[in-house]
């Protein structure tokens, strides 16, 4: 007699970027999560610019590239879990007084104020999170029909259809937070999460089991790198080779790239405050932020986290996106340091790749996009 362990197919969670695509999947053996498939490949810039699709036939081969020959395992589900960017997209727990207009109508006209966009011009969605009696907490999302009608596009071209198209922030939060996994119990903390990517950075506030609201940031790791490479009249290969392997020690290259990156982390620590000023006027019932926590490529940034406590008096520290993985997590690790390691094509991104020190803070959003099937069967 054949057992088979395997429950079900989960979908693909793909992590679409501007330069970059990244693919996790998980099945069930034993009751216990494995990783089924994984995979990375680099696009080159111009397909796809601030998270939209600006060459949609380049765009669809890469993604068919990536789901038909992983470098670990073999996708089994034409199913997909992806996100869009968070710089297009709206979340918000909305803190509303109770009055005789309908919830809806509020709601509406509060993401309103937020989006520079028609309501028909946006997908949005609410739930009722808590029910007081003189207030009520809505958690309310919304996107560009646009930019959802491209990732359609772009899915449905390369013969996979979409389980659900996610906020960022919400994958994110889904790896790297205890807090999200169905086995938690307990009180959860209060917590901020930055994710420094290459294009793009963001801020999520997260308390009580959801998300408060997110920001887009002004760094990211290319900009890093430019401003290396400009101040120190070299070429980018050279300055994202300093950037990584000195960050902000001080002792390392006379001190230069400290600078360069210690006044572009001023900016950001900047950011931060202004974003816990607004938490604290709006959020006021929910306390004190216990963590940040760190995850992107640009966590990595030797001595970061240093950087942000001294000037925010928060506790710091960098994600664990294997945290909600039991046993997959061990070997997803070692995949992807493997990974980062290989230098097929010898280009200049992998050359690179080599020396990040944790790649699985990259993978953050992948993995909380492939989690989205595996907690729900779960819960
Ligand atoms: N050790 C390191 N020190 C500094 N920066 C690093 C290090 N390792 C990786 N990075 C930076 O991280 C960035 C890539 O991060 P990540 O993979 O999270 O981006 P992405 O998800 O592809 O992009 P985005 O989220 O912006 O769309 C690059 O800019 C890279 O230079
Ligand atoms: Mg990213």
């Amino acid at each position: 007699m054949r057992f088979s362990f395997i429950k079900s197919a989960f979908p693909i969670g793909i992590d679409v970027s501007d330069l970059s695509l990244k693919l996790v999947q998980f099945g069930i053996v034993g009751g216990k999560i494995k990783l089924q498939a994984l995979n990375r490949l680099d696009l080159k810039p111009g397909i796809i610019e601030n998270g939209e699709i600006k060459d949609m036939g380049k765009a669809v081969e890469k993604i068919k590239e990536l789901v038909s020959v992983p470098m670990f395992g073999k996708v089994n589900s034409n199913k997909v879990v992806a996100c869009l960017p968070e710089t297009k997209t709206f979340i918000k727990l909305l803190k509303i007084e109770k009055t005789p207009n309908s919830l809806g109508d509020i709601v509406e006209a509060e993401i309103q104020k937020y989006i520079p966009l028609f309501l028909n011009e946006i997908y949005f969605d609410w739930q009722l999170i808590e029910d007081k009696d003189a207030e009520q907490s809505v958690l309310a999302g919304a996107a560009p029909k646009k930019i959802v009608s491209q990732y359609a596009e772009l899915f449905s071209a390369a013969d996979l259809s979409i389980e659900a198209l996610e906020i960022e922030p919400v994958a994110i939060c889904r790896s790297l937070l205890p807090e999200e996994s169905p086995r938690f119990s307990g009180e959860g903390k209060n917590y901020i999460i930055i994710d420094l990517g290459a294009r793009r950075s963001s801020i999520v506030y997260y308390s009580s089991g959801t998300i408060l609201f997110s920001m887009s940031l002004p760094l990211a790791g290319e900009a890093l790198t430019d401003a290396i490479a400009k101040n120190l009249k070299i070429n980018r290969e050279k300055a994202e080779k300093a950037k990584i392997l000195y960050g902000l020690d001080a002792s390392k290259g006379k001190g230069i790239i400290n600078k360069i990156l210690s006044g572009m982390i001023t900016e950001l620590n900047k950011k931060i405050k202004e974003s816990l000023d607004f938490y604290q006027n709006y959020y006021t019932e929910e306390g004190l932020i216990q963590e940040i926590i760190l995850c992107g490529g640009g966590a990595n940034v030797n001595g970061i986290e240093k950087a942000i406590s001294d000037s925010v008096a928060i506790e710091v520290k960098k994600g664990d996106a294997l945290i909600n993985l039991e046993d997959a997590g061990e070997k997803l690790s070692q995949l992807l340091k493997w990974m980062s390691g290989l230098n097929i094509n010898c280009d200049y991104t992998r050359n690179i790749n080599s020396l990040i020190q944790d790649p699985t803070l990259t993978f953050a959003t992948a993995i909380g996009l492939a989690l989205r099937g595996v907690f729900a069967d779960k819960k």
